[in-house]
């Protein structure tokens, strides 16, 4: 195990946030884990996971051991008719696994393609998107249990998936993702449900055509984090009730929305963004991305404070023209090392 201190993880979170790790172990294997977490031990320190880096927010100085996954592999489990099971390194890159799925003929991730970051942060968030969530192929996540103070794996329904969130979301410094296990489908069930893909794949309904027009969609909305830094979505799409829905929509019927089970209505953040004026609109050194309001960028050296100034007077903005609060979907990180709750706007 190699140690090394005062660590600089611009590189490694992709909204380039300037933040220096007291002390950085790699970790390669499950046993790298057993001796990082006694190296935590013995000195005091926190323990701070970072996978791809791609949904975090760092303060500038963090004292604490910074754990960066890197255990690789992808191992068939089983096979029948319908299915293949794959149990897969955490350290993966998402997107090449997507990729290679599709080589191999193996269908459900399609839609997934090009989300920035690791395999083994997938289920945290429940990564999602164009009508999928990871959720729906993973079989089981292993973890190391702090807690428990062992490895073990916990079932896709104990996982608690939903739209952004699992337990590992409730639980937030509890559990180490190694590994991912994961169920695809050996025939094509192409989910085409989501605005424009049905056109955007056309006649030719093969999931390579599908995973490449979801590359072409997300490269013409999205910013490339390597020439504009960001986290993707910045914000959730706020879930409101019916009733709450209706009262908008008297006086903003071009809303767009998904309905949801029971009674509930998903409704569009980055329209939200827009109308009140943020799309394109920088405050400082960071701003709302000019073709998807929903996604903020570091334009220049900005710091967390920074980033927290900007994100907060958007929320603000938000409130008060349409009473709802935003919730911000980056993970937020104190010096310590430790996952803490954004703080609420008034
Ligand atoms: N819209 C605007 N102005 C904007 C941005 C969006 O009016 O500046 C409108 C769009 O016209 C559209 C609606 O808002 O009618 C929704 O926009 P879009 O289809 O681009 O999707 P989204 O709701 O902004 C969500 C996910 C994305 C995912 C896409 C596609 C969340 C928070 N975001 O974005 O996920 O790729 O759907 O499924 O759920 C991510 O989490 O990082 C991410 C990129």
């Amino acid at each position: 195990m190699h140690i090394q201190h005062s660590m600089q993880l611009k590189p490694f979170n992709t909204l380039n946030l300037d933040a220096t790790a007291s002390h950085y172990v790699k970790i390669h294997h499950t046993q790298d884990i057993l001796d990082a977490l006694a190296f935590a031990k013995s000195e005091q320190l926190n323990v701070l996971i970072l996978s791809g880096g791609s949904n975090m927010l760092l303060p500038e100085h963090i004292h604490a051991l910074v754990m960066h996954m890197d255990i690789q592999g992808i191992e068939q489990l089983s096979e029948d008719a319908t299915s293949v099971t794959l149990k897969v390194g955490a350290g993966q890159v998402w997107h090449d696994f997507v990729l290679w799925t599709t080589t191999q003929k193996l269908y459900g991730l399609q839609n997934l393609a090009l989300i920035p970051g690791l395999v083994g942060a997938s289920p945290v968030q429940n990564i999602g998107a164009y009508g999928v969530e990871v959720g729906e192929f993973i079989e089981s996540v292993h973890v190391y249990d702090r807690d428990q103070q062992q490895f073990c794996s916990i079932s896709a329904q104990d996982c608690q998936f939903a739209y952004r969130h699992s337990i590992f979301k409730d639980q937030p410094n509890r559990y180490i993702i190694t590994h991912v296990t994961f169920k695809l489908l050996k025939h094509t069930a192409l989910k085409l449900n989501y605005g424009d893909l049905k056109a955007a794949v056309g006649d030719d309904q093969t999931a390579e055509n599908l995973q490449q027009q979801v590359i072409q969609i997300r490269q013409s909305k999205l910013p490339n984090p390597a020439e504009y830094p960001n986290v993707g979505s910045f914000f959730k799409n706020p879930v409101i009730s019916a009733q709450q829905f209706d009262q908008i929509t008297q006086q903003y019927p071009n809303l767009p929305h998904y309905p949801q089970p029971n009674e509930q209505v998903k409704i569009a953040a980055g329209w939200l963004i827009d109308q009140a004026g943020w799309k394109g609109k920088q405050l400082g050194a960071v701003g709302m991305f000019h073709k998807q309001a929903l996604v903020l960028v570091n334009y220049a050296e900005a710091t967390l404070a920074d980033v927290q100034q900007t994100y907060r007077a958007v929320q603000h903005d938000v409130l008060s023209r349409f009473g709802i609060l935003l919730e911000p979907e980056p993970v937020l990180f104190d010096d310590t090392g430790l996952i803490r709750a954004h703080q609420p706007v008034g």
